[in-house]
């Protein structure tokens, strides 16, 4: 039996003066196989109008042939799907524009939205599950909308694995005219019900492997570490860090192994509940402006930054070495520096081996534009307030300087 299953164990917690809130509200499927099984956990709930949202870059393969194959043949009142053909990450437009397509008479003509694909696909189930109940422009209910009328139930079916949105309720939306990622947030986008089936993401690409699945690394390592964090979603981080460190050292070696995929979905979704329920940090914030101004994919753009992240806590007495243990527990027995400085050497060696740039020059980003990420900075205070040692706005400003081997202004400039 793993000894850090007790909780409050870390980190010196007293459970007994500790207090925290904890929401888990999806119904969980898992296992190679289950998406084949859709249509018939669908009709049990029971849901009599489907409407899906597809993602073009899974819709042809024969696997997910036989998954839309078992839907079809329960013979549902209706089922509408729209394939998913944004280019780009989506925004509020495309939640406008697609919404008719399942809206009937002013009223909604499904009972439920399925995303099936990746983050972005089952965000955009979410944006549609809270439009269909709720009349107005999606722009109108950006950031943590309230008062809402709760959304029609969302099932999600990721074909990727990293980003945990098949448990969390958010859903990230980019307002183009305002040049932010905002998302339309609401507890009632807690997805109803998840399939986790490793047979939908065995085939995904290598590299779209890597920077899906290294958000669920940020996930796990950030949410650990978060001041919000509780002895409750350190069980989930902790676990869920082990899966997805353990499937990602693999994937180079083993990229198309189902057993590795499925370590990994599993992982991130552990992640995810963490995130959930605790929070994340600086790298998961900083990913934003990388993506909205240079369009870095989210889970790579968060990688990049995680190294000097875990090295500038470690250096400042965080202890990770609980997280250690979790992946190297011969080394139990070394001492608690060792294996923190282990730990940011095997994080920074890890993001190496999977090709995690080191740098921000290689997305575009120099001492002439650089200041289109440092602008945006100034608003993340609060989610690098999260971070468990000091990491200010200057310090997230310094390091994106030279990450873009811009000029460091002095301390406290
Ligand atoms: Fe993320």
């Amino acid at each position: 039996m793993k000894e850090w299953i007790l909780m409050g164990d870390d980190r010196g917690i007293q459970l007994e003066s500790c207090e925290f809130e904890f929401r888990l509200r999806t119904h969980l499927h898992f296992g190679a196989g289950k998406a084949l099984q859709l249509g018939r956990i669908l009709k049990e709930v029971p849901y009599r109008r489907i409407g899906i949202i597809l993602d073009p870059g899974v819709a042809g393969q024969p696997y997910m042939q036989q998954v839309l194959e078992g839907i079809r043949k329960e013979a549902f009142e209706d089922i509408r799907v729209w394939t998913y053909d944004l280019k780009e990450e989506p925004d509020y437009d495309a939640l406008d524009r697609v919404k008719p397509e399942f809206m009937t008479g002013g009223r909604s003509a499904v009972d439920c939205f399925i995303g099936i694909g990746g983050g972005s696909v089952i965000d955009f189930a979410k944006g549609l599950a809270t439009l269909a109940v709720n009349p107005g422009p999606a722009l109108s209910f950006r950031g943590f909308p309230a008062g809402l009328t709760p959304s029609l139930p969302i099932v999600a079916v990721p074909t990727t694995a990293g980003t945990g949105s098949e448990v969390t309720y958010n859903a990230v939306f980019i307002d183009r005219a305002g040049k932010r990622k905002l998302g339309i947030n609401t507890e009632h986008n807690f997805p109803a019900l998840a399939v986790l089936d490793p047979l939908l993401v065995v085939s995904s690409p290598e590299r779209v492997t890597i920077s899906t699945g290294i958000d669920g690394l940020v996930h796990a390592i950030e949410s650990y570490g978060c001041r919000r964090s509780n002895p409750l979603t350190m069980v989930f981080a902790r676990e869920g860090f082990a899966h997805v460190y353990s499937a990602l050292e693999r994937i180079p070696d083993a990229p198309h192994d189902t057993g590795v995929r499925a370590h990994l979905q599993l992982g991130a979704y552990l992640a995810g509940i963490s995130l959930m329920n605790a929070g994340s940090g600086p790298a998961g914030a900083l990913s934003y402006p990388l993506g909205v101004h240079f369009g870095v994919a989210h889970g790579l753009a968060g990688g990049v930054f995680l190294p000097p992240l875990v090295a500038h806590n470690v250096e400042r007495g965080f202890d990770y070495s609980a997280l250690h243990d979790a992946i190297a527990p011969g080394d139990r027995h070394l001492p608690q520096e060792e294996k923190n400085r282990s730990f940011a050497w095997k994080i920074q060696e890890l993001c190496q081996k999977l090709g995690i740039p080191d740098n921000l020059r290689v997305f575009g980003v120099n001492p002439g534009n650089v200041h289109l990420i440092l602008a945006d900075i100034d608003s993340l205070g609060p989610a690098f307030a999260q971070n468990p040692v000091d990491f200010s706005v200057d310090d997230g400003k310094r390091l994106v300087m030279r990450m873009s081997g811009s000029p460091e202004p002095s301390q406290g400039a």
